[in-house]
């Protein structure tokens, strides 16, 4: 189980500059500062390592470029930890310890000249996305490929002439810039003005990276209105750091109401499991995260898979199975058995008492 923290490498980096997009978003290069680079996929994104070990998720605004070179486009959170430290500047972010590659939101092989392609995004969302659209532009796939960028206002379209230019380079290329504030009728959102421009996207891959509200939306919007096959939908939800969604009205519950159980849980390396007490009204993934034990870098949404475990074959066979989203991902994972399944798709239940899981290496545990 050692395969998944030796391709997901750790790396030193430099900030070499910092400057202003818009209000409140900032472009932050980053420079190898030690012997190796990240090596991602276009598409795909990173976590950076703050003071104490918590960690961030940012995904980078272009392909691999070959000096190692990194651009995050960051938007800047009042009071938020890494935010403050990129609106003081380069001198304050100092060196940063980035991991990665995480995510599958990249070109399928089968994306090729004659490929149609939506790309959605709200706010930095657009960091991947353009990541991608420049990548398949470059390469000469995709013969109709549409770019829906969501933002409050126009001052914040800040890749406007980039765009534009790419407009006139590539007549495949169309861009539709959305102001949700803007429009007399009411808000606008970048999924209803995708779906409303086309009949069908049964042949199509759509790709949706920023606000989770948006990603679940256009899923549902796109797949019943507009024929687009699950399997042709990739995302990447920006959800903030640590804060999983409540699956149910039970967070609002007193705390001594709320059912416990035992999980047993063998740590890397150890053969002997620790009881460990949680709360029945969460995923496992986010007690364990609770616990210091693993990561959960993508928040739950299927992405990172940090929170790979394995399980005894029979609490294996007493789940639910997993479903065509979790068993992509956990084929996707170098070196994963028959018996792993991701613990943040695993619904704490009291009939659950006793559980014994495995944790494996995972890029980083926070120990
Ligand atoms: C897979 C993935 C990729 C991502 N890629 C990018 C990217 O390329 N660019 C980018 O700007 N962000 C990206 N994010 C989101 C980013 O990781 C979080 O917004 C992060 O929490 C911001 O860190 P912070 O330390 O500045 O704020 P924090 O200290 O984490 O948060 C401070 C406060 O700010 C608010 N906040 C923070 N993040 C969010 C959010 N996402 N939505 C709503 N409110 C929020 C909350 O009120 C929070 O309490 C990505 C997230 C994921 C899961
Ligand atoms: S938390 Fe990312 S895959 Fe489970």
């Amino acid at each position: 189980m050692r395969a998944l923290e030796q391709n997901l490498a750790v790396h030193s980096y430099r900030a070499a500059s910092v400057t202003r997009a818009s209000t409140r978003v900032a472009v932050l290069h980053l420079e190898p500062a030690g012997p190796t680079a990240l090596r991602y996929r276009a598409g795909q994104y990173l976590t950076v390592e703050l003071n104490d070990g918590t960690l961030r998720a940012y995904s980078p605004a272009t392909g691999m470029q070959v000096d190692g070179r990194l651009e995050l486009h960051v938007q800047l959170y009042t009071g938020g930890r890494f935010s403050q430290r990129v609106e003081q500047g380069a001198h304050a972010l100092g060196l940063l310890t980035v991991r990665g590659p995480f995510g599958q939101c990249v070109w399928p092989n089968s994306f090729d000249q004659a490929g149609q392609a939506i790309l959605l995004a709200t706010g930095t969302g657009i960091a991947p996305i353009r990541a991608l659209l420049t990548d398949a532009l470059t390469a000469g796939k995709g013969k109709d490929i549409r770019l829906y960028w969501g933002v409050a206002s126009r001052d914040e379209l800040y890749l406007r002439d980039e765009f534009a230019e790419l407009e006139q380079r590539y007549s495949q290329f169309h861009f539709v810039p959305v102001l949700s504030r803007e429009s007399s009728g009411g808000k606008v959102y970048v999924q209803h003005i995708a779906s409303a421009q086309h009949t069908s996207l049964a042949h199509a891959w759509v790709f949706a990276c920023g606000k989770p509200e948006m990603v679940s939306a256009a899923a549902k919007l796109l797949g019943e209105g507009n024929d687009l096959p699950a399997s042709r939908f990739f995302a990447d939800p920006f959800s903030a750091s640590n804060t999983l969604p409540r699956a149910d009205a039970s967070a609002s519950k007193p705390a001594d109401i709320i059912p416990t159980l035992t999980v047993n849980v063998t740590r890397p390396g150890s053969r002997y499991p620790e009881p460990l007490r949680v709360r029945a009204d969460a995923s496992l993934m986010q007690a364990l995260r609770d616990a210091q034990l693993v990561e959960g870098v993508c928040n739950g949404q299927q992405s990172c898979g940090t929170c790979r475990l394995t399980l005894p074959r029979v609490w294996f066979e007493a789940l639910p199975q997993a479903t065509r989203a979790e068993a992509r991902l956990l084929r996707a994972l170098p070196g994963a058995g028959p018996h792993d399944r991701l613990a943040c798709q695993i619904a704490l239940k009291p009939d659950l008492e006793g559980m014994q899981v495995l944790l494996t290496e995972s890029p980083r545990l926070i120990l």
